[in-house]
């Protein structure tokens, strides 16, 4: 008896959540046999878990494999399609760009780093999950529409500077404020990534999170419980006051922090090439000294010169930025 054997008799089974077979649905995503203890292993992506099509199938596969085939045991498990097939069960990093307050940087950060790795042939996505301000649009210069969504329902991700993009402000009508809160907000947090047919072949997916911490970065946490976290202060006292919360809270929900990246830090005045520290002096390093990590950049105030708000190799924040990329994949 095979693990082919096993699949031909189970594959005909219905998911009654979905009215159709294991086999219609490409369900059975592993089976395995622990001969020295006589157990079959399954893993089966169904529609729905946790109700009355999860229980008779497993009923079901338990008789199979332990009545017809013979087998001392059987180790399910049963998880929902969307999210055996989605992004956070791929090899793929997730950078969370996080602050304390608004208004630091943050997007124009996550969408640089994410423009650099993909500088270094990484392939990347950006979720703009910044639902009270979201930015990212902006600064890759999109035009704003609905998304389209393919032949599977799934939504079709936009294309920016050679990088897949989804944001919350694709979804809502021209300049109306958004009021979500609790469940709907978990809903579209979700969306973004179980609902959204996101490249095979990611390596890299930045998170914009909204500044602070509340429901979404709960959420977040559940959904990507591997996610890196850095985070974005300027060097002014009232924004590495609130990133150091920010710090700590993120830190309480065990997301690994990965550094500090100081932005706004100086001027460089063109006329005697003296650096003027506008916003003072030290935040970065307060935020990265309480937190236990490194201080990972400090950049510049500068405009873009190519673009609005994405910096060239040639500039020297785009220097900055690709130094940071190369950490990132230097530490993986
Ligand atoms: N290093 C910099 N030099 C010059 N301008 C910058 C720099 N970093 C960010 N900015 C500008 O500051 C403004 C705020 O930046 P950004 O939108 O990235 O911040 P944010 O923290 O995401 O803000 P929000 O809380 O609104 O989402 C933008 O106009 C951006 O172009
Ligand atoms: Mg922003």
């Amino acid at each position: 008896m095979n693990t082919k054997d096993i699949r031909t008799k189970i594959e005909e089974l219905v998911d009654e959540s979905t009215g159709k077979t294991l086999k219609e649905t490409s369900a059975i995503k592993h089976i395995g046999i622990d001969s020295e203890n006589d157990v079959v292993v399954l893993v089966i992506a169904i529609g729905k878990t946790g109700g009355k099509a999860e229980n008779n199938l497993k009923r079901q596969l338990a008789k199979i494999v332990k009545i017809d085939l013979g087998f001392s045991g059987i180790k399910m498990q049963i998880e929902e399609a969307r999210k055996i097939d989605s992004i956070t069960n791929r090899n793929v990093r997730f950078i969370i760009i996080e602050s304390g307050k608004g208004g630091v940087g943050k997007s124009t950060i996550a969408v640089n780093i994410a423009y650099a790795l993909k500088n270094l042939k990484q392939n990347v996505a950006i979720i703009d999950a910044d639902v009270y301000g979201s930015s990212v649009p902006r600064i890759l210069e999109m035009i704003q529409e609905y998304p389209k969504v393919n032949e599977q329902g799934k939504i079709i991700p936009k294309e920016a500077f050679g990088m897949q993009v989804i944001s919350t402000e694709f979804f809502i009508e021209g300049n109306k404020p958004v009021i979500w809160r609790g469940a709907m907000l978990n809903k579209m947090m979700n969306n973004f990534f179980y609902e959204v047919a996101w490249d095979k072949n990611l390596d890299f997916v930045v998170v914009d999170a909204p500044p602070g911490t509340g429901d979404v970065s709960l959420d977040l946490k559940n959904i990507i419980p591997t996610g890196e976290a850095i985070i974005v202060t300027t060097p002014h006292k009232a924004a590495s006051k609130v990133a150091i919360k920010a710090g700590f809270a993120s830190k309480s929900l065990n997301h690994q922090i990965i550094g500090v990246i100081e932005n706004m830090s100086y001027f460089n005045n063109p006329v005697n090439n003296n650096k003027e520290y506008v916003f003072g002096q030290g935040g970065g390093l307060e935020v990265a000294k309480e937190l236990g990590v490194e201080l990972l950049a400090q950049i510049p105030l500068a405009h873009p010169i190519h673009h609005s708000g994405i910096y060239e190799t040639d500039e020297e924040i785009g220097q900055i930025f690709d130094n940071i990329a190369s950490f990132l994949l230097i530490k993986e």
